[in-house]
């Protein structure tokens, strides 16, 4: 976007200078607390994974109680779609100090749902495809991070809780602690942070910690890791709370075999860590409404999923057999989410009256594996080497078992969104599929990383497709397990609560 230069100061809010004003309306407003939402990415925005869902239904949730002043902060990435762009007002920009460094920071703002959303703007940084994998993402997300801070006072918005995700935004709560909590308007802000995915910890070469990061040697033990900058690390450290998306990863990742080398760091912290699991929008996957179906159908009358199944088995070539059951996958193809075990047990599995369907794109040898597969076996096997939305809810509404097997899952968005479509799913005991799927009540679960493991339960999956009376009920109790944000929601507000009152 156009980096304009003139400072707009017609919507900046200039509360904290008036008199307070005594009808209930803004007594209620008053009342609200105030959470900032800082991540990489939002939908409908801008998403490369399950990050971006939470960030966009989680804000809708906790404004939807109508007692948070919710607001989101993200990047304004060049891959924002124009039709979201042409919505958004711009409020002004400052310029923002980083080292030696002072960079324009533009502010745009748009409302929607009872969110207020801002966006940062410097198109050195984000003018580019994409979002991450940038020689300088420190540089970028450390930019973000600090103007994060700086546009405080420039919209006068200095929130109870501010709730930083993942590693990008983790110099948020590191450069408060460090820089900005020792000013008065900034001492009372608490910062949590959310871990989505330990893996990526945001770790830097200590060299670039005063020049780059600007932050000072005094410092450098909040965010020393193994001879490195770990910022990940530094937001546990420098964070009031910190979470997980589940209940489960909070406890797996004190354990080396989950944690990624950070367990030592989580260990120490543990007593301000908590696991709450991530809900879904019950209202954006919804087999009664979703016009991404061929179909639509409700979980009191199944009928209609058996058009959506054979429509996609027309669709992907396969033959259209209705008692075939289809196991289908839409995932990442990539060894942690478990695709080890699938290449290894696959072929014994395409040996049974089953059909498999695939989409999602990754480390090339296993798009390879999929698509000579497909070529071998056309009539019971299809591999979708491409990231499709309209496919993905096409596959999830059109199949009968949905496969999960990963190696860990913090959370996992997909296996909730089978459920949503009836489509029952088999996950491997980890994470949030640990928490989200109970055996038989709504799913199949494995506990060993194990492929015969993972075989044996999809085919006693397979087998109860057969007896349609009982599959029905499984249905039907998969399709209805509440995965709204409705209690999740409550359990952050009980969070922030908790946080501001300590
Ligand atoms: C990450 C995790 C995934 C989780 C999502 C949202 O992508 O890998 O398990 O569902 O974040 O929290």
């Amino acid at each position: 976007m156009t980096a304009k230069t003139t400072k707009t100061t017609a919507k900046k809010t200039t509360a904290a200078t008036k008199k307070p004003k005594t009808n209930s309306k803004t007594a209620k407003a008053a009342e609200k607390k105030k959470i900032l939402f800082v991540a990489s990415e939002c939908t409908p925005f801008i998403a490369t994974g399950g990050l971006a869902e939470v960030i966009g239904s989680l804000s809708k949730a906790l404004a939807a109680t109508g007692r948070f002043d919710v607001r989101v902060v993200i990047p304004l990435f060049s891959d924002i779609k124009k039709e979201y762009r042409d919505k958004f007002n711009y409020l002004g920009n400052l310029y923002v100090h980083l080292a030696w460094r002072n960079q324009y920071c533009g502010i745009f703002e748009y409302v929607n749902d009872g969110v207020t959303y801002y966006f940062i703007d410097n198109e050195f940084y984000f003018k580019r495809p994409g979002c991450y994998g940038y020689f300088d993402d420190g540089e970028r997300f450390a930019f973000f991070s600090r103007s994060v801070l700086e546009i405080m006072p420039f919209l006068n918005f200095y929130p109870d809780v501010m709730h930083c995700h993942d590693w990008q935004a983790a110099l948020a709560a590191i450069y408060l602690k460090t820089n900005y909590c020792f000013k008065e308007e900034y001492q009372y802000i608490r910062a949590l942070f959310t871990i989505h995915n330990i893996e990526y910890q945001g770790q830097y070469s200590l060299d670039l910690l005063c020049d780059l990061f600007d932050i000072y040697e005094g410092y450098k033990y909040l965010v020393e890791y193994n001879n490195s900058i770990n910022l990940m690390k530094g937001a546990i450290e420098c964070c009031e709370r910190f979470s997980t998306v589940s209940p489960k990863y909070a406890e797996e990742i004190k354990h080396p075999y989950y944690a990624h080398g950070l367990d030592p760091i989580i260990r120490k912290n543990e007593f301000k860590l908590t696991g709450i699991l991530n809900g879904i929008d019950d209202i954006g996957y919804s087999s009664t409404h979703d016009t991404h179906l061929f179909a639509n159908f409700t979980p009191e009358d199944f009928t209609n999923k058996a058009v959506c199944k054979s429509e996609l088995q027309k669709m992907l070539g396969l033959p259209e057999k209705p008692e075939t059951p289809i196991v289908s996958m839409v995932s990442r193809l990539v060894s942690h989410k478990g695709l080890d075990l699938v290449t290894e047990v696959i072929e014994e599995l395409l040996w049974d009256d089953v059909q498999v369907i695939i989409l999602g794109t990754g480390d090339s040898h296993f798009e390879g594996y999929f698509r000579d597969l497909a070529n071998r076996y056309p009539d019971k096997m299809s591999a979708n080497i491409v990231f499709n939305g309209d496919l993905s809810r096409k596959i999830y509404s059109g199949s009968d078992i949905f496969l999960m097997p990963s190696k860990s899952e913090p959370c996992g968005l997909s296996q909730m969104i089978a459920c949503r479509y009836g489509t029952v799913p088999v996950v491997r005991e980890t994470g949030g599929l640990f928490d989200s799927i109970k055996p038989l009540h709504n799913g199949y679960t494995f506990a060993n990383y194990n492929a015969h493991d993972m075989l044996f339960v999809i085919r006693k999956a397979c087998a109860d497709y057969k007896n349609k009376e009982e599959w029905s009920k499984l249905m039907y109790r998969a399709a209805t397990t509440d995965f709204s944000w409705s209690h999740s929601a409550l359990d952050y507000e009980a969070l922030y609560l908790d946080m501001l009152n300590n």
